[in-house]
């Protein structure tokens, strides 16, 4: 028993782990449930009386060097973790940090509100989901008439007409549930993503973005109307911006126009933007039909007003030269990226 005890001392003395698993490994096999002190301790329980008075302060003194050992390396080693910690260099340059960047849809939708803002307009949001009513049947959309196919629409649900479920072609629905819900005067501009049944390709998709607008109150003329878009364009495009108004039609308004824009990119002097036309047309707009307003419980006899609607994919269009609408749900960030930096 000496002998073997002299032979593990030695090698206690010599253990130089290279690792805490090394340590470990040493713990198992000395101070382990089934180790080498447990071990000889069965043993001694076997000895004489006369040998257990020598070897019982042998075998304590040995299962305490192996015990100080073990909690002597133990400390070396947390310590040295600890000591690595506090040798970090904190001048490495940092990790690399991924910063986004604003949607150009975004970026056109943010400006077109503070323009409006500034003229006294608020946001007015509703839902994507819409019923016949709000969609088109307010909008003075009589049931079968062919203008609800100028607008493809995706249903959810096809009845009658009137129960119709669909996904909303236009925000002009908000403008019913505003005016539905409150009290002119009015003015308002609605942004939000419109859904149309047509096929994908770089001119066409089956959601886009846009931004309408209703301003109603008493003495609403279509000077009004002229003046605030006017206005709108030159801060939208830089002071000198042409406008042209041209008749057009629409349901809800009478009458109705749609305006051109002189062409942003040659500013008019012909381009492949502008067809070499130096005209870009941007948005539809009208003095609101008093069947809308009666329809919305409306005085139209006390009440006019005006509205437009534009495609926010067409303003970023022009602001930003992106002829391929598909760029904008893509999420290339390719594309991404080139658009203004968020600031955090
Ligand atoms: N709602 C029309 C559209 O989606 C746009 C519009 C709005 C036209 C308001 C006139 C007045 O095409």
């Amino acid at each position: 028993m000496q002998v073997q005890i002299d032979q593990y001392t030695a090698e206690i003395n010599a253990f130089s782990p290279a690792n805490a698993d090394e340590l470990e490994t040493f713990r198992i096999k000395f101070l382990g449930t089934k180790g080498i002190v447990k071990d000889l301790f069965e043993q001694f329980k076997t000895v004489g009386p006369e040998e257990k008075r020598t070897f019982g302060k042998v075998l304590n003194q040995f299962k305490q060097l192996a015990e100080a050992k073990y909690n002597d390396l133990k400390e070396n080693f947390s310590a040295d973790q600890s000591s690595q910690k506090s040798d970090l260099d904190m001048t490495l340059p940092g990790d690399n940090f991924q910063v986004g960047s604003r949607h150009p849809l975004s970026l056109v939708r943010n400006e077109i509100i503070d323009i409006f803002k500034r003229l006294g307009f608020n946001v007015a949001e509703g839902p994507e989901i819409e019923d016949d009513w709000h969609n088109f049947s307010a909008l003075n959309f009589p049931e079968e008439h062919p203008a609800r196919d100028m607008q493809d629409t995706f249903f959810i649900k096809k009845n009658t007409g009137k129960d119709d479920i669909a996904l909303r072609t236009h925000t002009s629905s908000v403008q019913v549930r505003m005016m539905e819900n409150g009290k002119p005067p009015f003015r308002a501009i609605m942004p939000g993503r419109v859904y149309r049944n047509e096929a994908i390709s770089a001119r066409a998709h089956c959601f886009f973005h846009q931004v309408e607008g209703l301003y109603i109150d008493e003495n609403v003329s279509f000077a009004d109307l002229k003046q605030t878009l006017y206005h709108f364009v030159q801060e939208l495009y830089g002071e000198g911006t042409k406008v042209r108004f041209r008749p057009s039609y629409f349901p809800f308004t009478e009458p109705s126009a749609e305006m051109d824009v002189s062409c942003t990119i040659c500013k008019g002097a012909g381009c492949n933007m502008c067809k070499y036309s130096g005209w870009v047309e941007i948005l539809g707009c009208g003095m609101v039909d008093p069947n809308v307003l009666e329809n919305c419980g409306i005085d139209s006899k006390k009440y006019t007003g005006f509205a437009f609607g534009m495609g926010m994919e067409r303003i970023a269009n022009l602001k930003y030269v992106i002829r391929d609408l598909r760029l904008f749900s893509e999420n290339d960030e390719r594309f991404l990226k080139q658009f203004q930096t968020e600031i955090i």
